[in-house]
């Protein structure tokens, strides 16, 4: 099997999208008395975009020491964080009833995670070099607590007609439960716990 390996600019693309998509979410999920958190959101996705238009003026080839790529690894990493900071005082206010906001407290682990890999990855292209790749176990435990987010949401945002696509929905919340549970005692196994 032929593996293809994501080159640092592809790398940033990657999470810069995922990181817009996540300003755009909490837009669309705030209350409209929420003016103050809505502006800061805004800001963060015309920041995200900003981000990416400058991408593309970079070469693509780009090696992980270029000195124009490592200008940008450190430029992402500080708005990536300052979104970082903005989310997770979002989940804290959201956990203390102080913010109205159609997402939840759960919703938010699986964005402040993937938000956490971004920056570890931001950590080490921020000194021109190579990140460690995650493990398979850390990485499944990502993406699932990120997909169980999605599957939530799109099952709470499900018109009460929509019976076909509830139960559908449902399933998968089920689906991601299970291969999630599965993940973590597998992973304790492995750790021997
Ligand atoms: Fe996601």
């Amino acid at each position: 099997m032929r593996i293809t390996v994501l080159t640092p600019w592809e790398e940033h693309l990657f999470w810069i999208g995922i990181l817009e998509d996540h300003a755009q979410f909490v837009l669309d999920h705030l209350g409209g008395e929420e003016t103050t958190r809505a502006q800061q959101a805004e800001q963060f996705r015309t920041a995200f975009k900003a981000l990416r238009r400058r991408l593309f003026s970079l070469d693509r080839t780009l090696p992980v020491n270029d000195p124009g790529l490592v200008q940008f690894a450190q430029e992402a990493r500080s708005v990536a964080y300052a979104y970082y900071l903005f989310e997770g005082e979002l989940q804290k206010n959201r956990i203390e009833n102080t913010v109205t906001i159609q997402l939840t407290p759960a919703y938010f682990n699986g964005t402040l995670g993937e938000n956490e890999e971004y920056l570890r990855i931001l950590h080490s292209y921020g000194q021109g070099r190579d990140y460690q790749k995650l493990s398979l176990y850390r990485l499944l435990d990502m993406w699932l607590e990120d997909q169980l987010g999605h599957a939530v949401l799109l099952s709470d945002h499900l018109d009460p007609t929509e019976l076909g696509y509830i139960d559908r929905s449902r399933r998968f919340i089920e689906a991601f439960q299970a291969l999630a549970l599965q993940e973590t005692s597998q992973n304790r196994r492995n750790l021997n716990y």
